[in-house]
């Protein structure tokens, strides 16, 4: 578990196994190592929730695994961010910037696949409800975010929640549509 939240994190979408989206329907945008090396230890595995912007996309609410995956068994240690919006397409090397807000679990193993999706369900809903809350909603002021450049199709599309001005510049958080 990471001691000192939030804390800021920059990667490149790179390719998972891809079982996110095929398996579970819960696609992840997985990040390369180099975020890797901003969390060294492996003390800071886990699941945690906050916020993701991929490149200059609105900022959206996330939940993101960082570890081994024990239920996969996996050989390389990943990090991984499921963003609670639904994406037309795919986004490898697209840059994702993260603040990592809260812990919610350790990671765990599962006897079944969907165990395992409900499970990340929970996670989800807490992470939904969490985000709410002034001290983490006031974090979508950093200028750590880039100014959002499609923000009108995204008025259009979708059902904005919360709102706030960021130095000139119009954030917005949107519910998983
Ligand atoms: C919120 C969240 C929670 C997760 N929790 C676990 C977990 O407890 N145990 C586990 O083995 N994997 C966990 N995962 C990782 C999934 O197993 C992983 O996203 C899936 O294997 C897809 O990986 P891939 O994109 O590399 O194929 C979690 C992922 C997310 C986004």
């Amino acid at each position: 578990m990471i001691n000192t939240l939030p804390i800021f994190l920059k990667g490149n979408v790179c390719k998972g196994y891809g079982r996110g989206s095929k398996e579970l329907g819960i696609p992840t945008a997985n990040l390369d190592d180099d975020v890797l090396q901003l969390l060294p230890s492996e003390s800071t595995n886990g699941i945690y929730f906050g916020w993701a912007q991929v490149d200059s996309s609105p900022v959206y609410k996330m939940v993101m695994s960082i570890g081994w995956n024990p239920f996969y068994k996996n050989t390389k240690r990943s990090v991984e961010v499921h963003i609670l919006h639904i994406f037309e397409e795919d986004f490898y090397g697209s840059t994702v910037r993260v603040i990592v807000e809260g812990f919610l679990r350790n990671e765990q193993d599962f006897s079944s696949k969907e165990e395992m999706i409900n499970q990340i369900k929970m996670d989800i809903s807490i992470a939904e409800k969490k985000l709410l809350e002034k001290n983490f909603m006031e974090h979508l002021n950093y200028s750590f975010f880039l100014p959002s450049v499609n923000i009108e199709h995204q008025i259009e599309n979708s059902e904005i929640t919360e709102k706030s001005n960021v130095n000139g510049f119009t954030n917005f958080v949107q519910s998983n549509i």
